[in-house]
């Protein structure tokens, strides 16, 4: 069995030794220009080299190291034929409820704004409402979007989900498909985005969207930038119906020096950390899903070209 690794931006060396000790028969080695036509039964990829799949032509499976496809389905010559799967949690869920109820309570129990007084050397409560009065909206109910609802309805929060198909998860309320998007919206006031992006979802955080929310509305994206209308989200901060919005995903990576949202006071910035890919979790979830195929089985995860996620 032969396995190629090609993700420029991620060092090659623990994940071809990892995958070569997980599965003792392969041969893995980390894809470059010179040896671009040695050809692979399974390739394991993030952000590939665009010349990467012109020199496959007899893979059995691509295994995206990350949960987002939407780079991935964008590349030319990605081969439609060959089955295309993403991690399906890889402990990525687990991190992402983390960073939700961290910017939640953080916004709801006015943390961001004790850390603003002690650095001013103030001792002054600040009233704080209820969970009630933060109803939380989850948009995309995947493995990830379904642990964060949970870990939010953990806290007490009533919690709203909406995504393609109706989802039963215990403590969330289900709302599905473009018909029940408004009535969505309008009973959230904390909207967090785990949505995969689609041509259904680009821009879907926009001005009407915004409007829609309850008052002092609160905007937690840890999806991708293409999701928020960033002007938009602005104008609502401006004008006080959006609070402030914690934000992990950005057109540009890094976020450039100059862009407002650095000094924005209602503008949490983190790089991108949401969650991280984990070497280990994603080697188990990739060697299992490659030992599956190699039983004719059809692993779950697998991509939906036509849906886009
Ligand atoms: C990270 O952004 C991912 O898609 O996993």
């Amino acid at each position: 069995m032969k396995i190629v690794f090609c993700a420029p931006a991620i060092d090659a060396q623990p994940w071809v030794a990892r995958l070569a000790q997980a599965i003792p028969e392969a041969q893995v080695w980390p894809w470059s220009p010179a040896i671009a036509s040695r050809e692979a039964d399974y390739a394991l990829v993030w952000s590939p080299d665009d010349a990467f799949f012109a020199g496959q032509h007899r893979l059995r499976a691509v295994f995206n190291m990350g949960a987002g496809v939407d780079r991935l389905l964008g590349l030319p010559g990605l081969p439609h034929e060959v089955p295309l799967f993403r991690l399906d949690d890889a402990g990525k869920a687990q991190q992402m409820a983390e960073y939700v109820c961290h910017a939640l309570i953080d916004h709801a129990r006015h943390f961001d704004g004790f850390a603003a007084q002690q650095r001013a050397g103030l001792w002054r409560e600040l009233a704080v409402e209820g969970r009630t009065a933060f109803p939380v909206g989850v948009m995309g109910l995947g493995s990830i979007g379904a642990r964060v609802a949970q870990a939010v309805a953990s806290f007490g929060y009533p919690v709203l989900g909406w995504s393609r198909s109706r989802k039963l998860i215990a403590g969330v309320e289900s709302r599905a498909g473009p018909d029940e998007f408004d009535a969505f919206l309008h009973a959230t006031r904390v909207l967090v985005c785990v949505l995969p992006l689609t041509a259904q979802t680009d821009g879907i955080v926009n001005a009407a969207s915004l409007r829609k929310l309850k008052a002092g509305a609160y905007v937690i994206n840890v999806g991708r930038s293409a999701h928020v209308v960033d002007a938009d989200l602005l104008a609502q901060i401006e004008v006080g119906h959006v609070a402030g919005a914690a934000l992990d995903v950005f057109d540009t990576e890094p976020l450039p020096g100059g862009h407002v949202f650095w000094r924005h006071p209602n503008i949490r910035v983190t790089p991108h950390i949401a969650a991280n890919t984990g070497l280990d979790a994603s080697i188990d979830q990739i060697t299992a899903k490659i030992r599956a195929i190699e039983r004719g089985e059809v692993p779950s995860g697998r991509v939906d070209f036509g849906r886009g996620y």
